[in-house]
């Protein structure tokens, strides 16, 4: 009788696992790779740490020199940016390059 009940739960909780292991999706992530390599490469800014608002800062700059970006690509672009190369991110050691 319980059974069934046991093997579905069993179900749910491997595929909840799966899914954990897997990279969450990241659209800023994506935009950045996407959009920062337009122009430049991203030597010139990946050695920079600052938080979200001053990448949003910096995005708006790349704005005034001719990138076109909607205002959530640009929040989400500053979110990943002040994640991965936020104040606290050590920088890259020279033999990590
Ligand atoms: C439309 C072209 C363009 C795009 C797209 C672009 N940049 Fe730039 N970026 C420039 C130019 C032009 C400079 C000045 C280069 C120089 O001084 O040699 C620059 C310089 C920079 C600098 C150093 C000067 C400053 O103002 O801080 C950083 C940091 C930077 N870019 C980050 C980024 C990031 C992060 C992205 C993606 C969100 C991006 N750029 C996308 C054109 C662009």
């Amino acid at each position: 009788m319980m059974r069934p009940l046991f093997f579905i739960a069993a179900l749910v909780g491997a595929s909840s696992a799966s899914l954990a292991q897997d990279k969450p999706a990241d659209p800023g992530r994506d935009l950045v790779m996407q959009k920062c390599a337009q122009c430049h490469t991203d030597s010139i800014w990946r050695d920079q740490r600052q938080n979200a608002a001053a990448w949003e800062a910096t995005a708006y700059r790349m704005m005034a020199r001719g990138s076109i970006w909607t205002t959530d690509e640009v929040k989400n672009m500053a979110a990943f940016l002040g994640r991965e190369f936020g104040p606290d991110v050590p920088r890259a050691k020279p033999q990590q390059r």
